[in-house]
């Protein structure tokens, strides 16, 4: 990038933040925390509240005028989601669910897997992820962990990093575009690998889709799934699962609900599935909230994703920079960061954890607290990804087996799990930037003095 096209960047974003995320700068905040959720920017609740306040808008389950708004607007929303990841209308759906999580759980109850086939996870994955093992456990499938280099990348050549199918279906990859743990990017060749050998694939693309193009006309995983306030912070409450007309097709929901079937006979014990994403979403639609869904993607579409992920790698590279040059005074490191080091293949989170002169783990509590008493929003912790935590903080795999078994339902914390394994290395901080991101956040979280209190 041109410096001049740099300099008039910068000054797109500084604009954006004074105007729709002033916010932050009224309260002194550094928001370090967009992996968790984005922020909404201003003009996005004004204007969905001026929709809401001048418009009528009934149950689109129902009939007439009010409900028939509803249902066009949740249309127009599949369309304009469908645009945005570049998808055809007639290969994808889009099946609207209260977050990525459910869109995942949708996934993989209905997921044909059976004796023999194979559902292969990459060992970094979000626990709303790792939790469809317990349907492939169920249905006899063979369950296999992809496991991960010091980088905390899918260990493995291209092409080789996915086992060998036994059976013809039901073998299903599934991992994330964008690690919520590492801010590692996954390739998209992973997707080519699985269809190769026969896998189908669901990529997690929550953590991915804030600050990166997500083209399905490129990659064409079967099934794919988001949460709308990672995106644009607002609404909560509503996700998608955008998936291939076919593969849909080929899932057996266990149950069917009201809005999901085109009939049910009581006595006759007959029901009929739709045929089309309403088969997907049980009871009535967020529809209110599915109604600012398109003004965020326009949100995100007026400044440019390109440019939105430009500005959070320049942001990721001074917060990186920041914390691995943070020494002690007997010149040792401060931060110890998991994953990679640079910016190649990778997006805008960094975990780390403050270690003392001789390299020792702080407990990440110590720096969660006083971030928090800085005013500074960070995440402490496993992130919902144990995975890429046992990895990263080398936690041995029988000595935690036998720290886990040994707790009884409901007295597990970190805290006794680190007490039993004799070490501080159980959990750790993840900083994340995004669109409102600038650079007095990311500077004042690495290098704020008054970080020291961790060390003290
Ligand atoms: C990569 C990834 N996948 C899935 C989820 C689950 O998203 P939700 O809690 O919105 O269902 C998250 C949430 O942090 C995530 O980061």
């Amino acid at each position: 990038m041109g410096l001049g096209l740099a300099r008039e960047t910068t000054r797109t974003f500084e604009e954006l933040r004074s105007r729709e995320f002033k916010r932050l700068d009224e309260a002194g905040h550094a928001y370090l925390d967009y992996t968790g959720s984005g922020l909404y920017p201003e003009s996005l609740i004004t204007e969905h509240a001026d929709f809401l306040r001048t418009t009528l808008l009934g149950n689109p389950h129902s009939e007439g005028s009010a409900s028939a708004h509803s249902t066009r607007i949740i249309e127009d929303a599949r369309r304009r989601v469908l645009e945005f990841f570049d998808a055809d209308d007639e290969k994808y759906a889009v099946c609207f669910t209260a977050n990525a999580s459910a869109a995942l759980k949708l996934v993989g109850e209905a997921y044909r897997f059976e004796k023999g086939s194979r559902l292969a996870l990459v060992a970094d994955n979000h626990n709303s992820v790792n939790g469809i093992r317990e349907y492939a456990r169920a249905r006899g499938a063979v369950i296999d962990y992809l496991p991960l280099t010091d980088e905390l990348r899918a260990m493995g050549e291209p092409g080789e990093i996915l086992p060998e199918v036994e059976v013809s279906s039901g073998n299903l990859l599934a991992y994330p575009a964008q690690s919520n743990f590492s801010g590692v990017q996954h390739p998209t060749s992973l997707i080519d690998e699985a269809h190769d050998k026969g896998y189908e694939v669901l990529l997690d693309a929550a953590a991915f889709v804030p600050t990166n193009r997500l083209s399905l006309h490129e990659a064409s995983p079967e099934f794919v799934c988001i949460s709308f306030y990672k995106m644009f912070g607002y609404p909560t409450g509503v996700g998608a699962l955008i998936g291939q007309r076919e593969a849909l097709s080929r899932l057996n929901r266990p149950w069917f609900a009201g809005g999901t079937v085109e009939y049910v006979s009581v006595q006759n014990r007959l029901h009929q599935m739709q045929s089309s994403a309403e088969a997907f979403e049980d009871g009535t639609p967020n529809f209110l909230s599915i109604s600012a869904v398109p003004r965020g993607l326009d949100f995100l579409d007026h400044i440019g994703i390109e440019k939105i992920h430009d500005h959070v790698e320049r942001s990721t590279r001074i917060l990186l920079d920041g914390l691995r040059n943070l020494e002690h005074e007997n010149g040792a490191p401060k931060v110890l960061i998991y994953g990679p080091l640079d910016m190649k293949d990778r997006g805008g989170a960094v975990a780390f954890n403050f270690i003392d002169q001789e390299g020792h783990v702080i407990p990440y509590k110590l720096g969660d607290k006083r971030a928090s008493d800085i005013n500074i929003s960070l995440r402490g912790g496993c992130f919902c990804n144990p995975g890429a935590a046992e990895a990263a903080l080398h936690i041995d795999a029988d000595q935690s087996y036998e720290c886990l078994e040994s707790f009884s339902p409901g007295e597990f914390s970190l805290d006794r799990f680190a007490a039993c394994l004799d070490s501080e290395a159980v959990g750790a901080l993840r900083v994340s930037v995004g669109v409102a991101s600038n650079d007095e956040d990311v500077n004042r979280s690495p290098e704020d003095p008054t970080f020291d209190g961790v060390f003290s």
